[in-house]
């Protein structure tokens, strides 16, 4: 089953990942997909790239695939977009890679993106989301403790999947104090750092005592039930959708917990990926643009304390400026 969910091409054609994996109900699949659609258009203004918010959930049968079956329903979904002629574009997300990516393009170029070097494309967008979310770290720890460097500092980061093993490696780099978790036996193995860091176990990282939380996995681990159990200063990573409900965010900040909104941190890979094969940016350029994240958020704390609001709705607030001066004119 195909989902594409359309949101908004106010700011250009409606542009989003496809997730590939399988959901207990139909209805779960669509409201995913739907709540995807709405952070993609969040994302691409509050980034100021002209981009419209969509997303494609592809649902799988809970019994696995074969190769053969997976590669065929891959070209079929190819197809699928390719007569939707433009209205959406994609990349990978959550159960897709580019080599995945190479396979749609076969019948659904040119709206692919994010597609193998081999085959033309620019490749994964996780270390690329990464490098987004490492510039908002920065940005916390400036604000938190005064210093940009998350030298010294413990986070937690769940999920160690394309953009998580990435986050991982970076942070390990700077001279954080790394603890992390992932439900797969096989994600130690993506980790080439993995052997001096301390594994937590999936249903404990939510109350992991750290400076800092980065959610890499899936959505709305931020809820009523889990605010009350976090111990740590803030938290920024690259999940979509982290707030299981609108008023998580004043939870977070009622418990003096920063927040730093995901449409805004994880911009990176979408950002990084679009411009260099839809706008034609080097690469040098697209490292500029995903560093830029951090000032964005910097202003989103900042707007956040001029107005007394949740920094979720300042961001919201920033991104929804954009959209209401319509395209980008910063000769994008
Ligand atoms: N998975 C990316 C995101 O959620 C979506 C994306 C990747 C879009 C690559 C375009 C290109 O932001």
């Amino acid at each position: 089953m195909f989902l594409v969910a359309v949101h908004s091409s106010r700011l250009g054609p409606a542009t989003g990942g496809t997730r590939m994996m399988a959901y207990p109900s139909l209805d779960d699949a669509r409201s995913d997909a739907m709540r995807l659609a709405g952070a993609m258009t969040y994302k691409w203004a509050a980034a100021d790239f002209p981009r419209g918010g969509g997303k494609a959930v592809i649902a799988l049968p809970s019994a696995p695939l074969t190769p053969a079956e997976r590669t065929g329903l891959l070209r079929r979904y190819g197809t699928f977009l390719r007569e939707l002629s433009g209205r959406f574009w994609t990349g990978g997300d959550v159960g897709t890679s580019s080599a995945d990516m190479d396979v749609i393009a076969e019948s659904g170029a040119p709206y692919v993106f994010s597609r193998t070097p081999e085959r033309g494309g620019a490749g994964g967008s996780g270390s690329w989301t990464a490098r987004g979310v490492f510039a908002a770290i920065e940005t916390v720890c400036g604000r938190l403790f005064g210093e940009a460097s998350p030298r010294g500092r413990s986070v937690v980061v769940q999920g160690a999947g394309s953009v998580g093993a990435s986050l991982i490696e970076r942070l390990v780099a700077a001279g954080a104090r790394v603890s992390w978790s992932d439900p797969s036996p096989t994600a130690a193995a993506r980790l080439s750092v993995h052997a001096a860091l301390a594994r937590v176990a999936p249903d404990r990282c939510l109350d992991a005592e750290a400076d800092l939380f980065a959610p890499c996995a899936l959505g709305r681990v931020l809820s009523a039930e889990t605010i009350p159990g976090l111990r740590t200063r803030a938290v920024v990573g690259a999940a979509n959708d982290q707030l299981a409900e609108p008023e998580d965010a004043a939870r977070l900040r009622d418990r003096g917990i920063l927040y730093a909104p995901d449409f805004v941190v994880n911009a990176g890979g979408a950002v990084a990926i679009t411009g260099i094969e839809a706008l034609g940016w080097s690469a040098a350029r697209a490292e500029r643009e995903v560093d830029r994240i951090g000032e964005t958020l910097s202003r989103v704390f900042a707007a956040a304390d001029r107005e007394g609001l949740t920094t979720e709705a300042a961001a919201r607030r920033l991104a929804e400026e954009r959209l209401r001066a319509g395209r980008s004119q910063e000769g994008r």
